[in-house]
């Protein structure tokens, strides 16, 4: 086997950021997408989203000659004889389940081309069980049989920092029942092993379990926080100060204990309906009912922020302006997907306000989703003339930027900090009424 070249199959978040970081660390990678145009983008050295570091580290692997990207399946077979799936499972538009269209697309591509001894890797977010069915699947389709191996190794990269997450993993897990798919992903793994990284063998099953259960805890622990932040407002408590205190615990550490408007993206959303969806099928639907609350949790602060908003201003959105700061679904991301920010801005405008957004990022996908919105190109152009600001995504420039400046601009200095992001006491001394989440 040619251990040195590999192929990524699927080259949206998570495919184009495995396959320009393996060309980083010295492998040959050929991405594979169906998707021609995206094909066509990545090959010119463009990201078709904004993932900070990694466009240099893409450019910098075409020009080495490492990395390209096709849409010939036929090619990717004949290159490499190890094959990474990292192709997207969104929540089906009928149902909180996996929509597993792609990955069973992928496998019914690749599988039949196999023709020599070959490793199949998956790195999607798939549903427990779905990992056997595929190993089944490539031994009937692939002409080499068994001896193309099947193996699952999640990826836990965070948006944001995804290049420096996947250069250096604070894990690898590896799910297989083959030595030599466990072998090859340790060759592979060699130069992150270097480094001291834990590198756990389990069977299939447990290692697509690994993903969603992660995910699903990190979701509990926000709306956690956020449950005692909707506490901490009935009792005229302060969540911030609550969130610390808990933090010096270290069984219980202050990661993931932001309280604010919840979490969305394209993972822990559906993942954690995924799951559920999943345990309801293997008929343990009691064990994961507690996922729903915390789904439920979640969506509440997106409501209590547009009531805050609502109690700010004095009654009704009709004919009012808001100024919204930040669209994208968390800070150094263009994702919009289930984000949190989006979904109030629309809400407040359905309740007839004119909202302005302005994103560092995230204008035109928003622009694209939510056409009914007004976007500016700059903080201050968000908010000229509003009569309440909402900071609903916490961008480093929104953390920083000076309430003094911002008063002079809007109509009323009133704002709602979605995110637990500003110092409320150096906005209320220029003049600013602050509101936020879980605050007294
Ligand atoms: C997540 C997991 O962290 C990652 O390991 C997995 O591979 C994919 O899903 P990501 O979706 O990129 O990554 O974002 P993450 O940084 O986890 O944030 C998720 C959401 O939670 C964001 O909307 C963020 O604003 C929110 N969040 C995070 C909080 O509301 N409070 C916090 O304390 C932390």
């Amino acid at each position: 086997m040619v251990a040195e070249r590999i192929s990524v199959i699927g080259t949206g978040y998570l495919g184009a950021t495995h396959a320009a970081c393996m060309a980083e660390l010295g492998f040959d990678v050929l991405g594979v997408d169906v998707d021609r145009e995206k094909v066509d983008q990545l090959s010119a050295g463009r990201l078709p989203f904004y993932e900070p570091g990694l466009e240099e580290v893409l450019n910098r692997n075409l020009a080495n000659g490492r990395l390209r990207f096709t849409s010939d399946y036929a090619a990717a077979a004949e290159f490499a004889d190890i094959h990474f799936v990292c192709v997207g499972t969104p929540q089906r538009p009928d149902s909180n389940a996996a929509d597993l269209t792609h990955v069973t697309a992928a496998v019914e591509s690749l599988a039949p081309l196999l023709t020599r001894p070959a490793v199949v890797i998956g790195k999607s977010t798939v549903p427990v069980g779905t990992a056997a069915g595929i190993a089944e699947r490539i031994a009937e389709l692939a002409p080499a049989g068994s001896e193309v191996g099947l193996g699952w190794s999640p990826e836990f990269l965070r948006e944001g920092f995804g290049v420096h997450d996947t250069l250096h993993p604070n894990r690898i897990v590896i799910g297989s029942d083959s030595e030599r798919v466990v072998s090859t992903m340790r060759e592979l793994s060699a130069a992150q092993l270097a480094e001291d990284i834990p590198f756990l063998v389990t069977d299939l099953q447990t290692a697509e379990l690994v993903k969603v259960s992660a995910n699903a805890f990190l979701a509990t622990k926000i709306s956690f926080i956020n449950a005692m932040a909707e506490v901490s407002e009935a009792a005229g408590a302060d969540v911030m100060k609550l969130a610390q205190a808990l933090s010096h615990d270290d069984r219980i550490g202050g990661k993931f204990l932001g309280p604010g408007l919840g979490f969305g993206g394209g993972c822990l959303p559906k993942d954690i309906r995924a799951f559920m969806a999943r345990a309801d099928e293997l008929g343990v639907e009691p064990a994961l009912s507690f996922l729903s609350e915390v789904d439920a949790i979640n969506q509440r602060r997106r409501s209590r922020t547009v009531d805050l908003a609502r109690v700010l201003i004095g009654g009704g959105f009709a004919g009012r302006r808001v100024g919204v700061l930040g669209a994208a679904f968390k800070p150094n991301s263009d994702d919009i997907r289930d984000s949190p920010a989006l979904e109030v801005a629309a809400t407040v405008a359905s309740l007839g306000a004119t909202v302005t957004v302005y994103d560092p990022e995230a204008l035109e996908k928003a622009q694209q989703e939510h056409p009914e919105l007004n976007y500016a190109h700059s903080m201050l152009e968000a908010v000229r003339d509003a009569e309440v600001v909402l900071l609903l995504t916490e961008w480093g420039e929104f953390r920083d930027v000076d309430p003094k400046q911002l008063a002079k601009v809007v109509a009323e200095p009133r704002i709602v900090d979605g995110r637990n992001a500003l110092d409320p006491e150096h906005w209320r001394a220029h003049g600013w009424t602050y509101r936020a989440l879980g605050r007294p």
